[in-house]
């Protein structure tokens, strides 16, 4: 690496920030393996991975190297073979399908490569759907500011048939943070956008990490999408094989060229 012998202060202090940070989520051993027999699988091999507070971090590896699974089980939407996938100081091994649920609830937001928004409903009925369902009313001021962020103050009452890919996307992204959740896992949420309509998620997603102080967690096949994030974690056959801080889409590119070289990548 050619920056090696030049010390990089940002670098460095993205090193030490999430050294000292507490951590949103964190995964030690974490091991999944689906299937049994001829078809067992072993998504994820004991992975250890945290993920800071107010940190914006990507996810890449090739197709099949376990980026959902990681992501499915420390949102505790799938179970785990052993290990630990904690949220904040809460062990999700072990708990019970209603607390899990009621975690997942209030602590918790995903969004989805297929946006998930309920046709019947508007923008602002699909963001404040998961809290009506709680049963909890939405700060009203953070609600605010969440819709201001993701620019839907004039979509509010459209149905999602009346909205752009984006601003669908947008809705979703609205809905995940609208709970103050302590982390926002996302699944390639820029997979269905066209490149327009991606940056203006990614650039949102960015100062909901930057201004309002989330955390993020987002999967992602695309060099530029993950040059949003403060970290890049890559994966390769249910391991991490590598990270970068402060990524750019030349550095990432970078790493999975070498990736390439070793025959690791699709
Ligand atoms: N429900 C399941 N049953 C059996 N095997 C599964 C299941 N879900 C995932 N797998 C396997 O686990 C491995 C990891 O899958 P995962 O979906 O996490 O990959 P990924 O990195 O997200 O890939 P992509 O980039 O294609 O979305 C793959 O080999 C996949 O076939
Ligand atoms: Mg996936």
């Amino acid at each position: 690496m050619d920056g090696e012998s030049i010390p990089d202060p940002r670098r460095s202090s993205a090193v030490t920030t999430t050294a000292l940070r507490a951590a949103a989520a964190r995964a030690t051993d974490l091991t999944k393996v689906y299937g049994e027999g001829d078809t067992r699988v072993t998504a994820l091999d004991q992975v250890s991975v945290e993920f800071a507070k107010g940190e914006f971090t990507a996810i890449m590896g090739p197709s099949g190297s376990g980026k959902s699974t990681l992501m499915h089980c420390m949102a505790g939407l799938d179970s785990v073979t052993s290990g630990s996938a904690r949220i904040g100081d809460t062990e999700l091994v072990g708990l019970k399908d209603k607390q899990l649920t009621k975690l997942r609830r209030d602590h918790i937001g995903f969004i989805f490569q297929a946006f998930n928004l309920l046709p019947t409903l508007t923008a602002l009925e699909n963001i404040t759907l998961p809290m009506d369902i709680a049963g909890r009313k939405a700060d009203q001021a953070w609600l605010n500011q969440v819709v201001d962020t993701v620019g839907l103050r004039d979509r509010l009452g459209h149905r999602p048939s009346q909205l752009s890919g984006g601003q669908q996307q947008r809705v979703a992204c609205a809905r995940a943070l609208a709970s103050r959740p302590e982390i926002v896992f996302a699944d390639e949420p820029t997979g269905n956008l066209d490149s327009r309509s991606g940056a203006e998620i990614l650039s949102f997603l960015r100062s909901s990490v930057r201004e309002l102080g989330q955390t993020i967690v987002m999967v992602t096949h695309d060099p530029v999408a993950a040059s949003y994030a403060d970290r890049v974690v890559f994966l390769a056959d249910g391991r991490i094989v590598d990270e970068l801080f402060d990524p750019t889409a030349d550095s990432v590119l970078d790493r999975m060229r070498r990736f390439d070289a070793k025959g690791r990548t699709s």
